[in-house]
């Protein structure tokens, strides 16, 4: 197959007749609870390129939601699934095992934060490597409670919808949901009450007074939280707050864990994003970018921790999956190939410079933030009163389609334009996406 072009190009309306028929049988037969943003149907993706079967060429500033840093094709993906699909798809390593899991677990212990001994289990989504951490700290503490955040978000199964923050669409009609889970203030530094420049050690202090007074540190099993909150708002937890909960964390006995299931590998810039105020987790979830597409997902952490489980009470028949350990295998070579943390270093810079400009021009852009390629603008009504602009977010979003640029909205209040691009996306890509964006406000 030829390699797809690094171009934009647009031939019908954005969706195009095809994929308008195809989303005619999708309607009939597919469950409507499962939404797309942009429904072109695909037929190829790569680099930082989406073909529909239209034969629009769309710039990807989504991933598949964080999933594809190193593109929707890596070669060394594709070549290492590939092989390991001939040789065989499944025995299930709880019946027989094979390499390729624990050179995953190998490859985890070493990239993770810390230097201690340390292991993994593996999964096949984000949520059950969140519940499985939650099993594990419950096992390892002997005790029940589980502390989240205010804009967290963790998954849709019934565990992780409770400890997900937002109610529509997650958790609207769905409950009831799985008890001892308490939720507590986060540092979100733009909407912080007396300040961001506050907000790290206010929020920290909140939390702990909370859990403290409410819940009672002796009976937290685990403190969850994403080290950069992703479907919340992008929100990076103001600076000394993270700090603060593992050092409570610490004192009590409690398992920090550390969601990096969307901030993880790469994306910020970084291995994981709590390496920024050297954060060692005691637990770390992973999936997402970990296997350039191929559902797969990790808990790694302490030993002693992850080894607190008795034996048979992980896995799942396809944790593990070795097509999906292969692709891991092929995305962790082609991250440390390419460096791509010092690739989205660059994509940073070059998205803050233009987004910023662009604040300067709109006043809707309450907010420019985000580490790395995980970037986001946070919209708004009014800078002074900071009222959120869901509308805003949506018509920009739309507009940004309808060019040929996909796009992401998230946040709390649905007020955040996020972006995502794939890591190896080229310089001219990116930077065309960004003049759709600046080109979709000047419309408005
Ligand atoms: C931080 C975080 N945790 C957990 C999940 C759930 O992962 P999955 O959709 O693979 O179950 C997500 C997915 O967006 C996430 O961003």
């Amino acid at each position: 197959m030829t390699a797809l072009p690094q171009e934009r190009r647009v031939l019908t309306a954005i969706p195009g007749p095809k994929s308008q028929e195809l989303q005619a049988r999708r309607s009939a037969a597919v469950a409507q609870g499962v939404g797309s943003t942009l429904p072109v149907f695909v037929t190829r993706a790569g680099g930082g390129i989406i073909e529909d079967v239209d034969g629009n060429r769309i710039i990807d500033f989504a991933s598949g939601i964080a999933v594809t840093s190193v593109g929707a094709s890596a070669e060394a993906v594709v070549r290492r699934a590939s092989a390991q699909l001939a040789d065989f798809t499944h025995t299930c390593f709880m019946v027989t095992p094979y390499e390729g899991y624990v050179a995953v677990a190998e490859a985890l212990a070493e990239l993770t934060p810390g230097d201690h001994a340390k292991k993994s289990a593996l999964f096949n989504s984000g949520a059950e490597a969140v519940e499985n951490a939650v099993k594990i700290a419950r096992a390892h503490t002997k005790r029940q409670a589980v502390v989240v955040f205010d804009h967290g978000y963790h998954g849709r199964t019934n565990l992780t919808m409770a400890l997900t923050s937002k109610n529509m669409p997650y958790k609207q009609g769905f409950g009831p949901f799985a008890p001892e889970v308490y939720r507590v203030p986060v540092a979100y530094g733009y909407r912080w009450p007396t300040g961001a420049e506050n907000a790290g050690r206010e929020a920290a202090a909140q939390a702990v007074d909370q859990i403290t007074k409410q819940v009672g540190a002796g009976n937290v099993a685990a403190i969850i939280i994403e080290p950069v909150l992703g479907e919340g708002g992008f929100i990076e937890p103001a600076k000394g707050f993270l700090p603060a909960i593992v050092e409570f964390a610490r004192e009590n006995g409690i398992v920090f864990v550390a969601d990096e299931i969307q901030s993880g590998f790469c994306r910020t810039g970084q291995w994981f994003a709590c390496e920024d105020e050297g954060i060692v987790p005691d637990l770390i979830t992973t999936a997402k970018g970990i296997a350039g597409g191929l559902p797969l997902a990790a808990v790694t952490g302490r030993a002693e921790i992850m080894d607190a489980a008795h034996s048979g009470g992980l896995g799942g028949t396809y944790g593990g999956n070795p097509v999906a350990c292969a692709g891991a295998l092929g995305a962790i070579e082609t991250m440390r190939e390419l460096d791509l943390n010092a690739r989205a270093k660059e994509i940073e810079a070059v998205m803050k410079a233009r987004l910023t400009a662009m604040a300067e021009k709109f006043d809707l852009i309450g907010d420019v933030r985000g580490r790395g390629a995980m970037i986001a603008i946070e919209l708004v009504k009014d800078r002074a009163t900071k009222e959120p602009h869901p509308g805003a977010a949506a018509a920009l979003a739309k507009a940004c389609h309808a060019e040929g640029l996909l796009v992401l909205t998230c946040g709390t209040y649905g007020n955040v334009l996020r972006f995502l691009p794939p890591l190896v996306i080229g310089e001219a890509l990116l930077s065309e996406g960004l003049d759709i964006i600046e080109e979709a406000f000047g419309r408005l």
